[in-house]
């Protein structure tokens, strides 16, 4: 099987976005290839998180990952600082990058727009450890966003030049990997584009009922019609894309014959949509309190995941330290 890895930013809990996005193609990949999930919690340090939140958000991501079904007996799950051989390929991959072409990274520049009372060496070479990140695993293949473009062809350089560098063809060119069902796009509720742009827009998968419905209430609409089958605007095609996901093709078709008759009740269809919305996320919000409550379960898979991880990691490192001229085992 092929190997697939990515990184989860231990930001914020997680919402419809992120579930409809990248989790739910996470958790179809188990099956059909060699998955590493990791939680990329020295990342974070580029902004100087206190030590209580770094453990209390890896904790959060962690269960509500294993919450929509992410299984550590099909893939492996880790913790990005549980396996110090990343840091030492990181270090070689520094050796060989480059200040122009890290400087030039998108990323790094709105960062040190956004931070510019720290525009930390961190940052800078954030592209070099997320590739340290997938190389030491040797994977071929990493689901990302659009956002990790320029990183995943810095990666590529990495690998590229350490092979030109000492004349092997060691390091195999990870591509990005867009998984069918990670198309799907999740509108904001506030009439934008995408969920997860402003915490007012979003919909986390541990709000209670009473919060979903609430959220739904409050969405933008604008008033009925009074041509029949009139454009919609976005906040209305919003409001059908979430239909669309979440409920049946036959409410889906009431509401938009409605619509076009301009005799659509806004109301009705909120009532609806917070219905079938509480309906599909009511079942992850209570594993993620079961497994938020299990620290013990919690902390096994995280070791599982780490000597597993760890064990993938420590082999590359013997080979990379071999070619790069080192023993390959500490002396
Ligand atoms: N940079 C990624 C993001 O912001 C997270 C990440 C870190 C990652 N290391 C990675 C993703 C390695 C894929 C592979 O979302």
């Amino acid at each position: 099987m092929e190997k697939v890895v990515s990184g989860i930013r231990p930001t914020g809990n997680l919402h419809l976005g992120n579930y409809f996005g990248a989790v739910k193609s996470f958790v179809k990949m188990q099956d059909d290839y060699d998955c590493m999930f990791f939680i990329a919690d020295w990342h974070s340090l580029t902004t100087q998180p206190k030590p209580e939140d770094i453990r209390r958000s890896v904790k959060t991501i962690l269960a509500e990952y294993l919450a929509c079904g992410i299984d550590p007996e099909k893939a492996v799950i880790y913790i990005q600082s549980d396996v110090r051989e990343t840091l030492e390929l990181y270090l070689y991959l520094n050796m060989n990058a480059y200040l122009g072409e890290l400087g030039r990274v998108t990323t790094f520049k709105e960062k040190a727009r956004q931070q510019p009372n720290n525009v930390n060496a961190g940052l800078f070479t954030y592209p070099t450890l997320m590739a340290a990140d997938v190389l030491q695993h040797r994977a071929v293949k990493v689901p990302v966003g659009k956002d990790q473009q320029q990183n995943m062809e810095m990666m590529r350089k990495c690998a590229r030049r350490f092979n030109n560098i000492y004349n092997v063809e060691y390091f195999p060119e990870p591509q990005d990997f867009t998984y069918a069902a990670q198309a799907v796009k999740i509108p904001g509720l506030d009439g934008s584009g995408k969920m997860g742009k402003s915490d007012g827009n979003c919909i986390y998968l541990c709000d209670d009922d009473a919060t979903i419905t609430n959220k739904v209430k409050k969405a933008l609409t604008v008033s009925t019609p009074t041509e029949p089958n009139s454009e919609k605007p976005e906040c209305i095609q919003n409001l059908f894309t979430f239909l669309d996901i979440c409920s049946s093709p036959e409410v889906k078709a009431f509401f938009e014959e409605q619509w076009n008759n301009c005799a659509i009740r806004f109301g009705d269809l909120k009532k609806q949509l917070a219905e079938d919305l509480c309906r599909i996320i009511g079942p992850i919000r209570e594993r993620i309190q079961q497994f938020s409550s299990d620290d013990a379960l919690l902390e096994r898979i995280a070791r599982d995941g780490a000597e597993r991880a760890r064990a993938s990691a420590a082999q590359t490192l013997r080979e990379v330290r071999e070619i790069v001229g080192f023993s390959p085992t500490q002396r």
